[in-house]
C-alpha cells in the first residue's frame, strides 16, 4: 500500500461500541482459524476460536480496554484492543481477506499511538506463535512463555514480548 492508502487505512480507525462486537467475534474467530492453522491443532483453535462469543468484548470493555476497529467500505477489517492501565496490547486480528497488506502494520502503529500518547514506557503482549515474527519486526522481543488455556482446555502457551516506548 501507498503512503498515501496507509493514511487513508489510519483515519479509519474507530473506537469500538457494542453494535460493533457481534462483527469484531466474527473477525476474531475467522482470523485465529484462518491465519493461526499452521501453529496450532484444530482442538486447540476450536477451543479458542470455536464458538461466537461476542460478549467478551462487554467484558473488555467493563474492564476498561480501549477496542479499537478499521472498516474498510462499512465491513471492519481489523481490530486492537489496549490495556492502558496495564501497558498492554491484549489483541490484534485482521480478516483473513485483508491479510499481508499491511492493515496489521497499520493497527500496530496506530495503537503504538496511542500507547506513547498515554505516557507508556513499555507495552507487552501475549503473541501467538505464529505472530512472533510480526511483533519482532514492529520491536517487540521475546521474555518468556505464558499460559492461556481455552474453553475445551486446550493450552495455545502464547510468547510474552515486550517493546520499550522510550
Ligand atoms: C499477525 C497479523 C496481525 C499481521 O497482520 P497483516 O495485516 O496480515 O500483516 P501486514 O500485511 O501488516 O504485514 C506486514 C509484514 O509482516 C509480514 N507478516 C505478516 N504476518 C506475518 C507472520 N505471521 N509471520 C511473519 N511475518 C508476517 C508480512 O509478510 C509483511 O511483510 P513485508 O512487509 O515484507 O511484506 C495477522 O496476520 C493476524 O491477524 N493474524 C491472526 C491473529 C494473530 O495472530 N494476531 C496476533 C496475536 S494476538
Amino acid at each position: 500500500m501507498s503512503a498515501k492508502e496507509n493514511k487513508e487505512l489510519k483515519a479509519m480507525i474507530r473506537q469500538a461500541k457494542p453494535d460493533d462486537y457481534p462483527e469484531m467475534d466474527e473477525l476474531f474467530r475467522l482470523s485465529a482459524t484462518r491465519l493461526c492453522c499452521n501453529a496450532y491443532t484444530e482442538e486447540q483453535l476450536e477451543g479458542w476460536a470455536g464458538c461466537p462469543r461476542p460478549e467478551r468484548f462487554m467484558e473488555n470493555q467493563s474492564k476498561g480496554y480501549q477496542q479499537y476497529f478499521l472498516t474498510l467500505e462499512n465491513q471492519i477489517i481489523a481490530f486492537g484492543i489496549l490495556d492502558i492501565a496495564n501497558s498492554k496490547l491484549m489483541a490484534l486480528f485482521v480478516h483473513p481477506d485483508f491479510s499481508g497488506r499491511k492493515v496489521g502494520e497499520n493497527m500496530t502503529q496506530f495503537l503504538l499511538q496511542q500507547a506513547k500518547d498515554k505516557n507508556l514506557n513499555v507495552l507487552a503482549l501475549d503473541s501467538s506463535l505464529n505472530a512472533v515474527k510480526f511483533y519482532k519486526r514492529h520491536g517487540f522481543s521475546e521474555t518468556g512463555r505464558s499460559v492461556f488455556t481455552t474453553q475445551n482446555g486446550t493450552s495455545l502457551a502464547p510468547v510474552q514480548m515486550t517493546k520499550n516506548l522510550r
